[in-house]
């Protein structure tokens, strides 16, 4: 059965590269509503806001709005782009702690009033500019080993969150609730553990100073596989997760969580051609038709490795692959374990769905990959 799958893919994959060209960027709609499907089973208690960053494009967003999901915008854009699609503001967190004035006030016009903030600054500026809407203190939290580290840049100190939050209250704002983000593809479960026990205390804090809490945000970070040899960190972690909001949150708290990666990144293959061969320091070097500044991006802007597949058969030998712009910053891997590639074979990557085709640039006058749905 898996090899039969295997084969279709293959033939999948040749003849749409034969008739459309590459590089090709191809979502698969069944693999998305999977990945919606899997959230759920996995954390039945946690309502998921695709944090629409981690790609944006239409096929996307519609397929997750008909899954009944809420998003998580983080500029004007966004929550232009996905109201336009139909819906509602109330299915938004706009968890942005640092928002511009503009889209605070484009936010509070389109009745976007659920939000994150980590200072007593931006507190001062929701207040101006989106008076009374529903605010989350987002808390500084471990983010050991996660690949992109989020702590740096965002989160107040949990010692100080109690204090933002009366001062939120006293501002006229509606302090609900607590959110953190463990960092990236985040395969460590200590910096849940440690995020969910600090956010309960600080619930319980609340209730004792007559400020019930009523949301926990869980944030994003849940990891996908990216190397065949990987184990499905995200299974064991949602199992530690549930345990926990059931042992330190009350039934009626409601948890949200910001889920991207996890929800797109295995729906997406990258589909790329080799278009340059050369021997470079007793090596071979493969030039592919796309690279850094295009779908491969997240390995600049993610931190991220991928794992490069080919349809060839041959004996593996250590290989070079960079993109076909003119900077030498455009190497994709010096080290892949591949078979004698020519000219025009296919390499294609999986589970590229997230942080990847969306920041890809048009340098050297080279569009990224072309998009299509797959079932
Ligand atoms: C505020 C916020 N929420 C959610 C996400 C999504 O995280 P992930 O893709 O790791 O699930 C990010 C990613 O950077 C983020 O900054």
């Amino acid at each position: 059965m898996k090899k039969k799958l295997k084969s279709n893919f293959k033939k999948l994959i040749t003849s749409l590269a034969k008739k459309e060209n590459t590089p090709l960027f191809l979502i698969s709609k069944s693999r998305l509503l999977e990945q919606v499907k899997k959230f759920h089973s996995l954390l039945p208690r946690v309502k998921p806001y695709y944090a629409m960053k981690a790609n944006s494009h239409p096929f996307v967003l519609k397929t997750f709005i008909n899954a009944q999901i809420g998003f998580d915008v983080a500029s004007i854009n966004e929550i232009n782009t996905i109201l336009k699609l139909g819906v509602n503001p109330d299915r938004l967190i706009f968890a942005n702690t640092v928002k511009n004035p503009e889209a605070l006030k484009f936010a509070a016009r389109h009745k976007v009033t659920l939000m994150t903030f980590d200072s007593e600054y931006e507190l001062n500026k929701i207040t101006k500019y989106a008076p009374r809407s529903k605010v989350l203190i987002r808390i500084k939290v471990p983010n050991v080993g996660s690949i992109v580290e989020l702590s740096l840049k965002f989160g107040a100190e949990p010692a100080d969150a109690m204090s933002l939050l009366i001062k939120a209250y006293h501002l006229g704002l509606k302090p609900i609730g607590v959110s953190f983000h463990v960092g990236s593809q985040n395969t460590n479960i200590e910096n849940y553990l440690a995020s969910l026990e600090t956010a309960s205390i600080i619930f319980k804090d609340a209730k004792l100073k007559q400020l019930p809490l009523e949301i926990l945000d869980i944030g994003g970070g849940f990891p996908i596989r990216y190397f065949d040899y990987e184990k499905d960190s995200f299974i064991p972690i949602a199992s530690h997760i549930n345990k926990e909001l059931n042992r330190l949150f009350s039934s009626d708290v409601q948890i949200i969580a910001e889920p991207g990666r996890v929800l797109v990144g295995p729906a997406c293959i990258l589909v790329m051609k080799v278009v340059g061969k050369s021997i470079r320091g007793n090596k071979h070097w493969y030039y592919l038709d796309d690279g850094v500044y295009g779908s491969l991006s997240g390995i600049i802007f993610d931190h991220c490795k991928y794992h490069y597949k080919v349809l060839r058969k041959g004996i593996p030998q250590i290989t070079t692959l960079a993109g076909p712009s003119c900077d030498s910053l455009d190497i994709i891997s010096v080290s892949e374990d591949l078979p004698e590639l020519e000219i025009g074979d296919l390499i294609y990557v999986e589970n590229i769905g997230a942080y990847s085709w969306v920041t890809a640039t048009n340098f050297n006058g080279i569009p990224p990959a072309k998009v299509l749905s797959i079932p």
